[in-house]
């Protein structure tokens, strides 16, 4: 039984779930030829890269140690200045490590460009952006993903972890949410 409130807000399904995971398969034959039999830190950015994160991992071949990290963006009430707030941060040292960033969506990029940043000067080996979507209508950073599901239009997206409000983030495929729902 999926989420009834899905029924009247979704106005289309824009990825389903057959294609997520065949899409997923193939970004892991990616990595897998990528990474070969090196250790990768595999952090997942909270919340929305849950249901992606698991799924991808699980078809990796060589050895991945588990993270997780979770931010905000700064000034959401007045204009951002594009920085991100630490709300959770890394539990291991990735210094001289694999880092391999899991990602929901690129959207304006200031949230993975900031990140990319952030790892950086914590001197690892190589940090590399795998994202499920992009959106790159709306970019304003100089940052692109290093391995991508689906690049997609700017449609208010939601599921697969992808939320408005908190909500949608069960549905175990991507729709386009209603413009009634969000301009109510
Ligand atoms: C979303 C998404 C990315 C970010 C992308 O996170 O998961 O982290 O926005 O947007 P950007 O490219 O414009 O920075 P959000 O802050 O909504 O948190 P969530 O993952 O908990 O939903």
């Amino acid at each position: 039984m999926l989420l009834k409130q899905a029924k009247e807000d979704i106005e289309y399904i824009l990825v389903n779930e057959q294609e997520i995971e065949n899409r997923i398969k193939e970004i892991a034959d990616e990595l897998n030829a990528y990474y070969k039999d090196e250790e990768v830190i595999a952090v997942c950015i909270l919340k929305g890269s849950v249901p992606f994160y698991w799924d991808l991992i699980k078809r990796l071949s060589f050895p991945v140690k588990f993270d997780f990290m979770c931010v905000s963006s700064y000034g959401a009430s007045t204009v951002s200045t594009g920085e991100i707030k630490i709300l959770k941060d890394l539990v291991v040292d990735i210094k001289g490590k694999n880092v391999l960033v899991v990602e929901d969506i690129l959207d304006s990029g200031n949230t993975l460009y900031s990140l990319k940043k952030i790892f950086s000067e914590r001197s690892p080996k190589d940090v590399k952006i795998c994202t499920l979507l992009d959106k790159p209508d709306r970019r304003v950073k100089d940052i692109e993903a290093d391995f991508l599901g689906f690049k997609i239009e700017d449609k208010f997206v939601v599921g697969y972890g992808l939320d408005y409000d908190e909500k949608y983030r069960q549905l175990p495929y991507i729709g386009v949410l209603k413009e009634s729902v969000y301009t109510k």
